[in-house]
Order: structure tokens, then C-alpha cells, then sequence
């Protein structure tokens, strides 16, 4: 799919108050610093659609960006960045429990995960409660440029294992880097498949 236009829309702390449209919603999230509002300006070929930033937790709100003017990508906060206090992860856990109830227009989510690191609790709980809630998502990888060939296959092969212990399948997943664009045209077919077939 080419990218013809990609627009800012809004930025919200409450669910509720997304935009009302029902254009198909893509998702990314994960654990802060990961690579989410990265990889929205790699798929977007945009250098600052979305904020980035190499301290974690610089993306606080639900972002909505306009793509080709048919469909959103959504740039979510991360979780499980430590510095936060409880009250304000209870804070941020609810809203991102609420956006994931109200936005029907969601077709998938799509769950960031650092493919250098082992799998994290928090994220396969991120997952599991994805699917005991009914809500289809698939596993990006970032930063694939950071490792060799050999090794990106050895930790998605601890990963398939790790995750084969709860799920029956393997989650739909993509190896992709925000600094080398590998896995873009991947996932962007990935969305036009969904939205128009
Ligand atoms: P929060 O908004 O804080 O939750 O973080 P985020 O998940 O949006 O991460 P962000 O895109 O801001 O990137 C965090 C850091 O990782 C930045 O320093 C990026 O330059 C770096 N980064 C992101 N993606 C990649 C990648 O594919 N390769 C490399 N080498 N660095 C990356
Ligand atoms: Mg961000």
C-alpha cells in the first residue's frame, strides 16, 4: 500500500472522546521506549508524524493519525515504564482498558516487543488479556536492525516457544526495524489485506 497522505488528528487522555468516525483503527502498543511511535513514522515514511524519544514514557496520550484519509493508526502509551508512580500506571491502565473497550472501529491491535530482550511477563500478559478479551492482535518486533540474522531467529524461536506454553498458535507476528524499514511493506499489506479484502 502507498502512503499518500498521513495527518494528525487529536490527542486524548480519555476513550471516549476519540474521533466517532468508524474508519478502520490499527493499534500499537507496548512496553515504553520499544519503538511504537518509531515505527508509526517508518510505515508512514514520516521523519516526526510522532513523537519519539530515547527517554521512555514520551508518548502519554491516545494519538490518532489519518491515513490516506480511509483509515487511523493509533499511537498508544506505553506500559510498565518504572519511573511512573502506582496511581499513575492505575490511571493509564484504565484508559488503555477503555480504549480497548470502546474502539469498535479497532480491526487489530498490533503488540511492540523488543526483539533483542527475552520474553517479558508484561507483555504476555498484555497479551493474554488481549485475547480473554476478545481482541485480535499480532506481535511486531523492533529494532531487528540490532541483531545478526542468527540471532533474530534464535529469540523468535525462544519467543514462539515461550508463547506456544499458553497459546495453541503462534500469534501472527513481523520482524521489523524503524532505522533499516525492514518488515514496512509487510505490514502495510498486512493492514490493506485486512481493510479491503
Ligand atoms: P514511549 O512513547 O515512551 O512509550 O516510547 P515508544 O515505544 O514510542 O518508542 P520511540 O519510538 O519513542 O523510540 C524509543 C527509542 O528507540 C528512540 O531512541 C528510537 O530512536 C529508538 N528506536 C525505535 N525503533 C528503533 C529501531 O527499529 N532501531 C533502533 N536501532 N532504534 C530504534
Ligand atoms: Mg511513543
Amino acid at each position: 500500500m502507498k502512503i499518500k497522505s498521513a495527518e494528525f488528528v487529536m490527542s486524548n487522555s480519555d476513550a471516549a472522546k476519540c474521533p466517532k468516525s468508524m474508519l478502520p483503527e490499527y493499534a500499537f502498543i507496548g512496553r515504553s521506549n520499544v519503538g511504537k511511535s518509531s515505527l508509526i513514522n517508518m510505515l508512514t515514511s514520516r521523519k516526526s508524524l510522532a513523537k519519539t524519544s530515547g527517554r521512555p514514557g514520551k508518548t502519554q496520550l491516545i494519538n490518532h493519525f489519518l491515513i490516506n484519509k480511509n483509515w487511523h493508526l493509533v499511537d498508544l502509551p506505553g506500559y510498565g515504564y518504572a519511573r511512573v508512580s502506582k496511581s499513575a500506571k492505575k490511571v493509564f491502565q484504565k484508559f488503555i482498558t477503555q480504549y480497548f473497550a470502546l474502539r469498535e472501529q479497532l480491526v487489530t491491535a498490533f503488540v511492540l516487543v523488543d526483539i533483542r530482550h527475552k520474553p517479558q511477563p508484561i507483555d504476555l500478559e498484555f497479551m493474554q488479556w488481549l485475547g480473554e478479551n476478545g481482541i485480535p492482535f499480532s506481535i511486531i518486533f523492533t529494532k531487528a536492525d540490532k541483531l545478526k540474522p542468527k540471532a533474530i531467529q534464535r529469540h523468535i524461536e525462544a519467543y514462539k516457544n515461550t508463547l506456544l506454553e499458553t497459546w495453541e498458535v503462534m500469534p501472527n507476528y513481523f520482524i521489523t526495524s524503524s532505522s533499516t524499514a525492514i518488515g514496512k511493506d509487510e505490514v502495510l499489506r498486512y493492514i490493506e489485506d485486512l481493510n479491503w479484502n
